[in-house]
């Protein structure tokens, strides 16, 4: 983390998972129980259909509610898919774009990516991007390559103005669920890579104000050695973020000085 540039932000996804009680009584609990100092932002990143309720019970905390996938169309005949105009009326403030899920199960490339982000930009929400190599990308060594190409293609045509409201998350697909976790080496190493690509795109001040968090089974354990590597500023995370003790423990992590 480097607080003294840019956000630290934890945010949870919890991708498929709760109903709408129980986001309600998940949400009310976890804004009775934030630390008080308020060195890091959080995120809820929950299912469309759990929005309102979430947005209901935060309304009046720092914790946002996001939604975790946008369609780039702003509307039309696009059967089963939300517009970003749709998301910012109801209060969401945030999109997770490109989830390593998404591209596998949905076959959303770069372009689709690319897409939605101009998409959510244009709708006034801010854009977590997610990028991250699979085992067979990085045993094959292409690891630095492969996320410059993920970046700079999602990135295509975005202003360094645009730049500030959008979030980079690096997800390694391998560490996605596996209980295998990067290495605090390996997750700064590549954070550190988005942010030299940025740099390159954008100049230093852009890429000294770009929030990169790293997902990838961060729990309780391990959240803080992975927030010590200074490009490393928060995390996205998956399952420890439906247990509201191990999620509250990152959050804990990630507000220390
Ligand atoms: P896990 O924390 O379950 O590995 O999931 C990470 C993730 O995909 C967050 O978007």
């Amino acid at each position: 983390m480097n607080r003294k540039y840019r956000k630290t932000v934890v945010a949870g996804n919890w991708k498929m998972n709760k109903t709408v009680s129980e986001t309600r009584a998940f949400a009310e609990e976890l804004k009775n129980s934030l630390p008080r100092s308020k060195r890091c932002s959080i995120i809820l990143c929950v299912p469309f259909v759990n929005i309102t309720s979430a947005i209901k019970v935060l309304k009046d905390s720092r914790i946002a509610v996001a939604a975790q996938n946008v369609h780039w169309e702003s509307h039309g005949a696009y059967t089963g898919e939300v517009s970003a105009a749709m998301l910012a009326d109801l209060g969401v403030k945030y999109v997770l774009i490109g989830h390593s899920e998404r591209r596998q199960y949905f076959n959303e490339t770069d372009t689709f990516v690319n897409k939605k982000i101009r998409a959510a930009l244009q709708a006034g929400l801010r854009p977590i991007l997610c990028v991250g190599e699979t085992l067979e990308q990085r045993e094959l060594d292409v690891t630095s390559e492969l996320i410059a190409y993920q970046i700079k293609s999602a990135l295509s045509g975005i202003s360094a103005e645009e730049m500030r409201h959008i979030i980079i998350a690096y997800e390694p697909v391998w560490a996605i669920g596996t209980g295998k976790t990067a290495t605090p080496e390996q997750a700064g190493e590549v954070c550190g890579t988005i942010r030299a690509v940025l740099r390159k795109l954008y100049g230093a001040r852009v890429a000294r104000a770009t929030t990169i968090q790293y997902g990838g089974s961060m729990n309780p354990k391990n959240a803080s050695t992975l927030l010590a590597q200074p490009d490393v500023d928060g995390g996205l995370i998956g399952s420890a973020s439906l247990e509201l003790s191990d999620f509250l423990q990152i959050i804990y992590a990630a507000n220390e000085e």
